[in-house]
């Protein structure tokens, strides 16, 4: 498709000029004769690019430059000037022109120009693309839980996120504790500006200092440029400091210190920086125990537990895994293209039945794994790893989830039925019916009912 250009200018042998050349190149012009056509345009398209003539009938192009961002923020202007004034043209940019050109100017230039600010226009769309999808991501409804103890968290999670209050949020590995910080982040006020995330056990102790609040030139042997530390580059966003609970002492004093006093200087530097930064903390141990054994600061935890979201292990909410399961298996099948419509009521008993010492990120794993290597559109017991599929004869009797609601634990065991039934008999709905002892039209309302992609089974 040609670009779209809007040409703004009063003169009409410029309008003739401007509008050959353009679509001699391929480009689709559209002209405004002042200042308010051209507003009216834009109102009526979106525009890759706008050529503005700064002396208007009435008005100067300049003043037209904010009610243009104002219908199109991302627009990309060029101005055009008679005068060659160098005040004029800074004025311009100031006002967020992209570039000027003095007329007359050589198409042949023009043209470079024109290609340049179209591409940057396009590279702030993707941005803006991305932008989108990155706080998708961090869409509270991506974080997948109906139990009871996860709604709690959701609760309290939804009071604090628009605050700055401290977190200190707690739980196994894998119960999903950075997804959970970086949601707050995402929904703060503080979107706009970085999420930093600290692993607290991770850092040489020589390089401590450096890493938590930066170091000028020359401040020690190898610090040959200036580096800001995490929480100068977590500047009016969030810093996430991760595994909290196994920092050493030293870790503790230093950040028990910025803590307080709010406060910190680069290495080597002299200039005291003020800290604007969100503080979320994470651990897997159990900190009050820590701070009870003398390897947690009694003032540090204090200062980190202002409120405390403990994350509980999948075991204890085995309700929310068939809901994981259809997350994961929806984002395995974007990922890797595929079409799976679910697990069979064998491979979920065995899901539902399984320990998850790793938690989620244990049962994401096992599902795109499944979904990758999976033939049949149903995952079965032989996709899941051996652990899961061949449970040792000691291990704890499959388990009904005591809270779960019996209207969702029949409505999934259904589905799981159907689609059984279907992709057993490939996908023939006669048959299926057959082997499930109902009609043809109930399987099709069933079909309808869990949104079965038959076609797939075939
Ligand atoms: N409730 C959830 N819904 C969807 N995905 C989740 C959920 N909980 C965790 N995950 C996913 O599981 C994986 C592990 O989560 P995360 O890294 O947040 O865990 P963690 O608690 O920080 O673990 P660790 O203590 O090992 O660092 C991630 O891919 C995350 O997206
Ligand atoms: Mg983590």
């Amino acid at each position: 498709m040609a670009y779209q250009i809007l040409v703004i200018e009063d003169e009409q042998d410029m309008q003739f000029t401007l509008r050959e050349a353009l679509h001699r190149r391929g480009y689709e012009v559209v002209v405004a004769g002042d200042g308010s056509q051209g507003i009216e345009k834009l109102r009526g398209g979106s525009f890759d690019l706008i050529l503005l003539d700064v002396r208007l009938p009435g008005v100067d192009g300049i003043s037209l430059i904010p009610k243009i961002r104002e219908i199109d923020p991302m627009a990309v202007i060029l101005l055009m000037t008679a005068y060659g004034s160098k005040r004029l043209a800074m004025e311009a940019l100031q006002a967020g022109a992209y570039d000027y050109f003095t007329k007359p100017f050589h198409m042949d230039e023009m043209y470079v120009v024109i290609r340049r600010a179209i591409e940057k226009r396009q590279l702030l769309q993707e941005i803006r693309e991305l932008e989108r999808k990155l706080h998708q991501q961090y869409d509270f409804k991506n974080i997948i839980g109906n139990s009871g103890s996860m709604r709690e968290v959701f609760q309290v999670v939804q009071k604090i996120t628009d605050t700055d209050v401290t977190v200190l949020i707690c739980g196994e590995s894998g119960t999903g504790k950075e997804l959970i910080a970086q949601a707050i982040h995402f929904h703060s006020r503080r979107r706009d500006h970085p999420f930093v995330k600290l692993n607290c056990v991770a850092i040489p102790e020589g390089l401590l200092e450096s890493e938590l609040f930066g170091h000028e030139k020359g401040s020690f042997t190898g610090a040959i440029n200036r580096k800001l530390g995490k929480f100068e580059l977590a500047n009016k966003g969030t810093i996430f400091l991760d595994e909290i609970g196994d920092m050493s002492l030293t870790t503790q004093a230093k950040i028990l210190r910025v803590l307080q006093e709010r406060e910190f200087e680069r290495v080597g530097g002299s200039e005291t920086i003020p800290i604007d930064t969100r503080i979320i903390a994470a651990t897997n141990r159990d900190l009050s125990k820590a701070v009870q054994e003398a390897k947690f600061r009694e003032d540090l935890y204090f200062r980190l537990n202002v409120v405390m979201l403990f994350i509980p292990p999948l075991r204890e909410r085995r309700e929310d895994i068939p809901l994981l399961i259809e997350h994961f298996i929806r984002l395995g099948n974007a990922k890797f293209r595929k079409n799976i419509q679910g697990v069979s009521p064998d491979a979920l008993a065995l899901l539902m039945s399984y320990a998850w010492p790793g938690n989620v990120r244990e049962l994401q794993n096992y599902i795109e794994r499944a979904t990758v290597l999976s033939d049949d559109p149903v995952l079965r017991p032989a996709c899941l790893p051996p652990q899961v599929s061949h449970p040792s004869p000691g291990a704890a009797p499959p388990q009904a989830a005591p809270t779960q609601n019996l209207k969702d634990i029949m409505s999934d065991l259904e589905k799981q039925i159907v689609l059984d039934a279907l992709s057993k008999t490939n996908g023939v709905q006669v048959r299926a019916a057959e082997v499930l002892g109902v009609s043809e039209r109930s399987l099709w309302h069933l079909v309808k009912k869990h949104q079965i992609d038959v076609g797939q089974l075939k």
